[in-house]
């Protein structure tokens, strides 16, 4: 699937669901799912590599990985979900040429057919601008987004009126610039339900209520692998647990064996 066949989902009202994937494993598994879009998101920094945040995960970590992804992905090329790649902190934020150069090292050396930026400032919207002008499509982010944690924190967004009308001024901003669809991360529902009604692009949703066009979320925090999960994912499983005791279940009785 192209990034610019999305929007036909949102006519049609089809529900878009994206998982993220960070090796060849998940990619497997969300591309098995039937997910639309399959997420390289930065939180493979915390996921993946152990980190306590995204911000210490490096371009070459997000191509290693978006790579190691696709391998996992079975299904005929036009038949893929659509692969998208984040653009990890400090790589869009030091200006236009270097993003034009970070993203198409992405876009030239995986099968990534999208990146996605977080926010919506001035400069981050030059950029945007301008990789959509390059012929590299982006999927805009708002609301919590996690690369500005050390500013905002990692709570919700968009909670009073100051930070709502923000988003959806940004929200439309990232329209009117070309963005394909639009994340929004942990806002209240009614604000993503207004964003949602006001842009012709889908909302895709996480701690962002029922209302979005979409929903995506972590596979590892779904499928409960972490230690800590955010307060807006409930996980469909008990992974760590399941998966530990049966391992130490395996590994008790091959002692005695
Ligand atoms: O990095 C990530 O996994 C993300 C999702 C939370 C949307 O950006």
């Amino acid at each position: 699937m192209l990034p610019s066949e999305l929007v036909k989902y949102k006519k049609k009202s089809q529900k878009i669901i994206a998982l993220t994937a960070w090796d060849s494993i998940s990619g497997s598994l969300a591309e098995q799912s039937g997910a639309d879009i399959v997420l390289v998101g930065d939180s493979l920094a915390m996921v993946c590599l152990g980190y306590k945040s995204t911000l210490p995960v490096t371009l070459e970590n997000m191509i290693y990985h978006t790579n190691a992804v696709s391998r996992g992905f079975s299904k005929e090329i036009e038949e893929q979900s659509l692969l998208v790649c984040d653009m990890p902190f400090l790589t869009y934020q030091c200006g236009e040429n270097k993003a034009v150069e970070y993203a198409g090292k992405i876009i030239k050396n995986t099968y990534a057919k999208a990146v996605k930026v977080e926010g919506a400032d001035p400069e981050v919207q030059n950029v945007i601008s301008r990789l959509i002008r390059m012929g590299i499509p982006v999927m805009g982010h708002l609301g919590l987004t996690p690369q500005s944690y050390l500013n905002l924190g990692f709570k919700q967004q968009g909670n009073n009126s100051e930070s709502h009308e923000k988003i959806k001024r940004d929200a439309l901003s990232l329209e009117k610039l070309g963005c394909f669809s639009i994340v929004l991360e942990h806002i209240p529902e009614l604000l993503a339900k207004e964003i949602q009604t006001e842009l012709e692009i889908p909302t895709i949703g996480i701690g962002a209520g029922k209302f979005c066009d979409g929903q995506v979320r972590v596979t590892a925090d779904l499928l409960g692998l972490n230690d800590k999960q955010p307060p807006f994912c409930r996980p469909i499983i008990d992974g760590k647990k399941l998966f530990g005791e049966k391992l130490k279940e395996w590994v008790a009785a091959e002692k005695l064996s």
